[in-house]
């Protein structure tokens, strides 16, 4: 390497340490934008920041540095004529198919905020403690403290759901499946998507009680799939008491390995012998998307001392749970499907 091809390289890696210590700015500002609402009042035309910013009702000025930081990174695109909506920018929008404008504010919910400086801390003692800081765990927490917080995470589950529900519903055999328990299943997003493509399918949506609470209508009394749907509140932890052929834990054995070894031996316990246990998560290990799965991996870790899986990491768990895997595969560009028999 020249004299000047290194310059140009430690030039490079300057800039890169800088932008990466200053991420927080890039996620303080996609918040402000979807919480502010800007996606949602930009059409088709470009309009300034103080056409905006009057239909917004907020600072102009303000605004629009905020839009200036926010093109930096390819949200919004400037136009003689005023700010553009990109491809980004539109994910922002709540009506959007490919919607993250949840998403977005979950993985910004104030309560970041108060864990990421805790990390040091983990990496020093090898424990998030969530549980220690906070009395109990995070979904109590959450549901107990931050009910706000909480919807907002419901309904990011259903936006992360419907992106990869095609790819769930063709990565899951269902052929001559008589029933389907949705183990921690949200509202029942992935459920109602399996329902509606295995016609002689039923389903069982579990999940915590508050949440099922909220199910989808389609999933009830006089919904499209009622004949075919049951509703049941609980606490994996604690019991499954649903027998069915399949049970099906989409990103939910990413908490704790301790308990995720306790969910699957409840769901064996509840099984019959020829149950199959169909386990979809984010794999670090052969992912391309590796920046969102590693960064998530540390987020759960203070949350719930949990974790994003290796193959290694989640062959112990299914083999401490005293079960076997017959099956792995990719489910799209981050998910793996993982299936384990009795
Ligand atoms: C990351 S979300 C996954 C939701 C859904 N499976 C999906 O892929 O969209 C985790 C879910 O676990 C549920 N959950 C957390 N603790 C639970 C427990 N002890 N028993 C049952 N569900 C639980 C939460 O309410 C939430 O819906």
């Amino acid at each position: 390497m020249t004299i000047q091809e290194k310059d140009i390289a430690d030039h490079g890696a300057v800039i890169g340490v800088r932008e990466l210590a200053l991420s927080a700015a890039g996620a303080a500002a996609l918040r402000a934008a979807v919480r502010i609402g800007v996606a949602e009042v930009l059409e088709d035309d470009p309009k300034s920041p103080a056409d905006l910013a009057k239909a917004l009702n907020v600072n102009a000025e303000m605004l629009a540095r905020l839009l200036r930081a926010l093109t930096q990174h390819g949200v919004f695109n400037e136009t003689p004529r005023g700010y553009a909506h990109t491809s980004t920018s539109r994910l922002l929008r709540e009506g959007d198919p490919n919607s993250l404008k949840y998403y977005v504010l979950w993985v910004t919910e104030p309560w970041t905020w108060e864990l990421w400086p805790h990390l040091e801390e983990a990496v020093r003692n090898g424990r998030g403690g969530f549980e220690e800081k906070y009395g109990t765990d995070f979904f109590s927490y959450l549901h107990a403290m931050w009910p706000e917080s909480a919807e907002v995470f419901n309904k990011a589950q259903t936006e992360l759901s419907r992106l990869a529900n095609n790819a769930v519903a063709a990565a899951l055999d269902l052929r001559g499946v008589g029933s389907l328990v949705d183990i921690a299943g949200g509202h029942g997003y992935t459920l109602t998507s399996l329902l509606a493509k295995n016609r002689d399918l039923n389903g069982i949506l579990f999940d915590l009680p508050p949440v099922v609470a909220d199910a989808d209508p389609r999933l009830r009394e006089g919904g499209e799939f009622a004949s075919r749907a049951r509703i049941v509140g609980g606490d994996c932890l604690q019991e499954i008491p649903v027998q069915a052929d399949v049970y099906l834990f989409k990103n939910i054995l990413e908490w704790a390995d301790e308990k995720s070894v306790r969910a699957l031996r409840n769901a064996a316990k509840a099984g019959h012998k020829d149950s199959r246990i169909f386990i979809i998560t984010n794999m670090i290990d052969g992912s391309p998307e590796i920046k969102f799965t590693t960064g998530t991996d540390l987020l759960f870790l203070l949350n719930s001392d949990g974790r994003k899986h290796t193959a290694e990491t989640i062959t112990a768990v299914v083999k401490n749970a005293d079960l076997r895997i017959v099956n792995r595969q990719p489910v799209n560009s981050y998910l793996h499907l993982v299936e384990a028999a009795i």
